[in-house]
């Protein structure tokens, strides 16, 4: 069975490493039997040693670096986060692109890096326009250079318009709707990079204002192979509903 992946994007939350695993641990015991989802929680890079990932809670961070390690004042490596049972990282995020200026080739580079390393790429592409366009197509094409088709299954998509980000200025939520155009712009563009069967079989999920009461329309009307919640992840007991909402449809 093919599970619905549900990704906490905690961004920079919470402020401190106890709440960090008084959280973990309620969701923990909260998704433990869960049948139908892999939840997976990113965290900060700080917290990562400290919260240990089980077979049914994933761990994984929210970026990561190139190479094993080396002279890169500040930065975290692939490798050094899969020694400690990091299995995913999220790459891309326009949130990223807007505070930290990453550009899309150096996002190429780390996804090159991450799944050298053996980690799973969450990549996010996604543009502050309503329609999918060129932007996103940039964004797919540079971010893909170089990696080979046999590692498409190694990755997750996410249609994460900025427009529906929780936090974003004028907000505006998503329908499921616009979240299954959003997919299938990203596979057709994804046929044109490598073939249409790689593009089938591409897990695409969606991000922006993701919760318990929204998941199973993007899931179910989008044809989401999962979500990317932020804001909502930060309380354990909505992240367990929505994990639940889902195991349970
Ligand atoms: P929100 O769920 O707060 O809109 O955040 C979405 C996001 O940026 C996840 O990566």
């Amino acid at each position: 069975m093919v599970k619905i992946i549900i990704i906490a994007n905690w961004k920079m939350n919470p402020a401190t490493l106890t709440e960090a695993k008084r959280n973990f641990e309620i969701i923990k015991k909260g998704v433990r039997n869960i049948k139908k989802v892999e939840p997976v929680i990113c965290a900060p890079f700080i917290f990562l040693p400290v919260l240990k990932a089980t077979n049914y809670l994933k761990l994984g961070a929210q970026d990561c670096f190139l190479g094993e390690r080396g002279p890169f004042t500040g930065e975290v490596s692939p490798k050094q986060l899969k020694s400690l049972g990091v299995g995913y990282v999220i790459l891309g995020h326009s949130e990223r692109r807007k505070h930290s200026g990453e550009l899309t080739e150096l996002v190429n580079r780390k996804i090159i890096a991450a799944l050298g390393a053996g980690l799973k790429v969450i990549f996010c592409v996604g543009s502050e326009t309503k329609k999918p366009g060129k932007e996103m197509r940039y964004q797919l094409k540079t971010g893909l250079k170089g990696v080979k088709k046999q590692d498409v299954a190694k990755l997750v998509f996410v249609y994460e318009p900025v427009w529906a980000i929780s936090t974003s200025k004028n907000k505006v939520v998503a329908t499921p709707q616009e979240a299954l155009k959003g997919g299938l712009y990203i596979r057709d563009i994804l046929g044109k990079i490598f073939d249409e069967e790689t593009a089938k079989k591409a897990k695409i999920i969606y991000g922006g204002s993701v919760d318990s009461s929204n998941i199973r329309g993007f899931i179910k009307e989008g044809k989401m192979a999962g979500g990317l919640p932020g804001a909502a992840s930060l309380d354990p007991h909505e992240f367990i509903r929505m994990v639940k909402a889902v195991d349970e449809s």
